[in-house]
């Protein structure tokens, strides 16, 4: 994979896994247009690479995972401007969201405002015990636009997805593993190890399946049952035309460890 420079994102590619870095830990990793524009353009690059099977989302510094949108960009933005910065993080958090990796936010502090939203746009979130969420948009007379009202009631319900935009609340990692906004709490020294091994592990499957899988799990959450059960009936039947498959039904009955290769 070609690797680019950004002025705001470390990337790293190891064994598979991507770690994606953002770094502007002067403003606790807050997201301005330029930002997200990076985001947007490493995402498309990892989503055509077979190379990548994992990305990691992290922040940079041991404060926050990104502590919103950048407020200092916004403060002076007409309502054109502000509808543009939310359609670029809509792009970009639909490209992290959909591609055919399956991503992990390593939330390692502060996600509020748009950190909280960028994380739900990730497959999985596994919180450090000092963690952070929060929507506090409406301290700032506006609301959240980078998917909060959209993300949040998907994951957590309505009711306690409209508590914490009305409220502003901040709750700490172990009640967003209560409600169901996080997948573990791990010790914030742990979290990049606890992510790397969980991205192993996922990688050690069929990786063309996980990302069948993701997709009929996306596109059957945002539709009826009965389309979301016609989705995934002709996702298995696909399933069944790939090598992987072939390999790993004979392998389980040869009682040998498969050699899963599609992706
Ligand atoms: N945008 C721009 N700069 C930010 C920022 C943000 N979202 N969050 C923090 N910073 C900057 C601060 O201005 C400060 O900069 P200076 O050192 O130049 O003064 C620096 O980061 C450190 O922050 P604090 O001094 O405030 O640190 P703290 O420990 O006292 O507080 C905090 C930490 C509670 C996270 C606090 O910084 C804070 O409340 N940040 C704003 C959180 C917020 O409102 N986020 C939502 C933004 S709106 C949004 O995200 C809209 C959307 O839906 C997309």
């Amino acid at each position: 994979m070609e690797m680019k420079t950004y002025n705001n994102l470390l990337v790293e590619v190891e064994d598979g896994i991507a770690v994606i870095t953002i770094n502007r830990p002067k403003s606790l990793n807050a997201l301005n247009s330029e930002t997200l524009a990076e985001l947007g353009d490493i995402a498309s690059t990892i989503e055509k690479s077979k190379e990548v099977k994992v990305v990691i989302l992290t922040g940079a510094g041991q404060k926050a995972f990104v502590a919103g949108a950048d407020i200092s960009e916004m403060v002076n933005a007409t309502a054109q401007e502000g509808r543009a910065m939310a359609l670029l993080a809509a792009e970009t958090f639909n490209c992290l969201e959909n591609m055919p990796q399956v991503t992990i936010a390593a939330v390692n502090g502060y996600a509020l405002g748009g950190g909280c939203e960028i994380s739900m746009a990730c497959d999985i979130r596994i919180a450090a015990d000092n963690a952070k969420f929060g929507q506090p948009e409406v301290n700032l007379g506006i609301l959240p636009g980078f998917g909060g009202t959209q993300r949040l009631p998907r994951l957590v319900g309505k009711g306690r997805a409209k508590e914490l935009i009305f409220t502003t609340d901040q709750i700490d990692a172990e009640e967003a593993y209560r409600i169901g906004l996080v997948n573990k709490v791990v010790p914030q020294t742990e979290l990049l190890d606890y992510c790397k091994s969980m991205a192993k592990k996922i990688m050690s499957k069929a990786s063309y399946g996980v990302t069948l899988a993701k997709q009929a799990i996306n596109t059957g959450m945002d539709t009826d049952l009965e389309s979301g059960l016609k989705l995934e009936a002709n996702l298995f039947g696909l399933a069944f035309a790939t090598h992987d498959k072939a390999e790993g039904m004979q392998a389980f009955l040869e009682k040998r460890k498969a050699d899963l290769t599609d992706f």
